[in-house]
């Protein structure tokens, strides 16, 4: 791009957004490196539209002037897809500004929002309004559903709920050629050919920017219930997941696994909370096993030290439309069969709101912390959830012959067969040399092992520039030969996020 084209380009940016709204230069690191400080890229150019119209006019510009764009919601993906390379010439193009709640029709049971949207704003008005929107992540305070929708992203809620495909019944797109698409519909059924909007559903930016959307409503639930719950192995976990769909049906909201491993590093990075079970450490709601209960205490159900040695510990939540009292009992009844049975050592059931955001915090610092331990090779895979005990005994053991030391933080939503099994370099080793010199290795060992598990190397987070080379080896010819002809048919300049989930030769 030579340097007049260049200038002329920021300029007719510069009409579109607003002067003030074209970044070029100081400090936009919160835009060119990614959530997990594994590459920092150079924009030409962050563009901060306020509006679907506004979109579009960038985007035929850039097409214009054959300049890629990437967008971007709240940065915080997991595989590198939101921020520019290298090169100095790509636009950014952050939704941020596009935040506004459009409608919500209660008796359609739907919200349409702006994709800037931040998710824990949505979940508020929804609130607000009587309803609940349920998709939830630990990074709800900054992550949009424009990039919710472009990651396909999943959470904590899945096993009830589904994906955030699953939530969505309508999208606003600008395509790559500037165009409006507007799907807003809301309708539940409409079988008029392609899907389209499971198509740029899981894009990651790659086939168009998606500027509105119309999501799914859900009643709120009458009561909640949370416990966390000690097990003896990945199997009893997964014993316990069964009894759970048994006893508790659709009322199963949450089920999160989280290693001994994982757990120890959250009492570590974040002293202040309190982890139940876990040695060398007060329990982290006030739980009462073996001695009198405090005010407000939550009291063990099983023997005093059951738990100390559990290698898993579990969340599990409740939501009912029936009373509080009753989904309690049918709630403990499940934890009393489950410790008859052997799958469960020890567990707490949250007395309050409080103490039940308390448990879910515990898990969801589990990817803060390891962020404080270090750079670390992470793994987002899914396999049938009857096979992943399985799985992580062969994969632990090759993994440990290869790497020695090599420290496994084992996590995820075990409900949905979704694991996040990472790889954190062995303690007081160099995490930078361990990722140059042993990522693609330890890659290997796990993706081989995903391949003959028959699982899937992206269970939630996407495939981004970090996974790009490992869909080429793990899906099918005949399948990216199928996405390859897509891409090519609605964005055959290849400027939507190029270099992204496919490589465009
Ligand atoms: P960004 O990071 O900005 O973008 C992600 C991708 O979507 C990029 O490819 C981008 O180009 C594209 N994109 C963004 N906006 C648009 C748009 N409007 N139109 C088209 N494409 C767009 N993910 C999970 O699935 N489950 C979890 O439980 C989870 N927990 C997390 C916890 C933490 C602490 C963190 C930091 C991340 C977590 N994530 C999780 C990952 C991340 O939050 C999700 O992928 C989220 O959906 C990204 O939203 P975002 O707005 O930050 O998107
Ligand atoms: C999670 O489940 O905590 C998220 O997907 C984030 C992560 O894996 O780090
Ligand atoms: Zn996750």
């Amino acid at each position: 791009m030579t340097t007049s084209s260049r200038t002329s380009l920021l300029d007719q940016l510069r009409q579109i957004v607003g002067a003030a709204n074209v970044l070029t230069t100081g400090d936009l690191s919160a835009w060119e490196l990614d959530w997990r400080k594994r590459e920092r890229g150079r924009a030409l150019a962050v563009v901060r539209p306020a509006s679907t119209i506004e979109v579009a006019t960038v985007v035929k510009a850039c097409a214009a002037a054959g300049v890629s764009i990437v967008p971007q919601g709240g940065n915080t993906g997991m595989v590198v897809g939101s921020t520019p390379d290298a090169s100095g010439t790509q636009i950014v193009l952050s939704l941020l500004r596009m935040n506004t709640v459009r409608a919500l029709d209660g008796s359609n049971l739907t919200i349409t929002v702006d994709a800037g949207c931040v998710l824990q704003t949505l979940q508020e008005v929804c609130e607000k309004a009587g309803f609940l929107f349920p998709l939830s992540l630990a990074s709800e305070g900054s992550c949009t559903i424009g990039g919710n929708l472009g990651t396909n992203a999943g959470g904590t809620q899945v096993v009830r709920y589904g994906n955030t495909r699953e939530l969505c019944l309508g999208l606003e797109v600008v395509t790559a050629q500037g165009e409006i698409w507007d799907g807003l519909s809301g309708l539940r059924k409409d079988n008029t050919g392609y899907d389209l909007r499971h198509l740029m559903i899981g894009s990651e930016g790659t086939l168009g920017v998606i500027t509105g959307a119309t999501m799914k409503l859900y009643p709120l639930p009458v009561a909640q219930l949370t416990a966390f719950a000690a097990v003896p192995s990945l199997d009893a976990a997964v014993q316990l997941l069964g009894l759970a769909h048994q006893h508790l049906s659709a009322g199963l909201t949450g089920f999160e696994v989280m290693g001994k491993f994982a757990l120890s590093l959250v009492t570590k990075h974040f002293p202040q909370q309190r982890v139940p079970f876990q040695e060398d450490m007060a329990p982290t709601l006030p739980t009462t096993c073996g001695s009198l209960p405090p005010e407000g205490a939550v009291p063990c159900l099983g023997r005093p030290g059951a738990a100390a040695d559990a290698p898993y510990c579990v969340v599990l939540e409740n939501s009912d439309q029936e009373s509080e009292a009753h989904a309690r009992e049918r709630f403990e009844r499940l934890l009393e069969v489950a410790m008859e049975a052997g799958c469960v050592l020890d567990a707490v059931v949250a007395e309050s709101i409080t103490q039940a955001r308390a448990l879910w915090h515990v898990r969801e610092s589990i990817p803060l912390a390891q962020a404080q331990e270090g750079l670390n090779i992470k793994h987002d895979i899914s396999i049938a959830v009857s096979r992943i005990p399985e799985f992580v005994r062969q994969t632990d053991a090759l993994l440990q012959q290869a790497y020695p030391g090599a420290r496994l933080v084992n996590y995820g939503h075990l409900g949905d067969g979704n694991l996040h099994y990472n790889v954190q370099a062995p303690a007081g080793a160099d995490a930078e040399a361990f990722l140059r010199d042993d990522e693609k290795g330890v890659n290997a060992v796990v993706y081989d092992m995903v391949d003959k598990f028959k699982g899937s190397i992206s269970a939630e987070h996407g495939v981004g520039s970090l996974k790009r080379d490992k869909l080429e080896q793990h899906k099918s010819p005949v399948a990216l030969g199928m996405m390859r002809a897509i891409k090519q048919a609605l964005d055959p300049q290849n400027t939507m996020n190029p270099g992204r989930v496919l490589l465009i030769k």
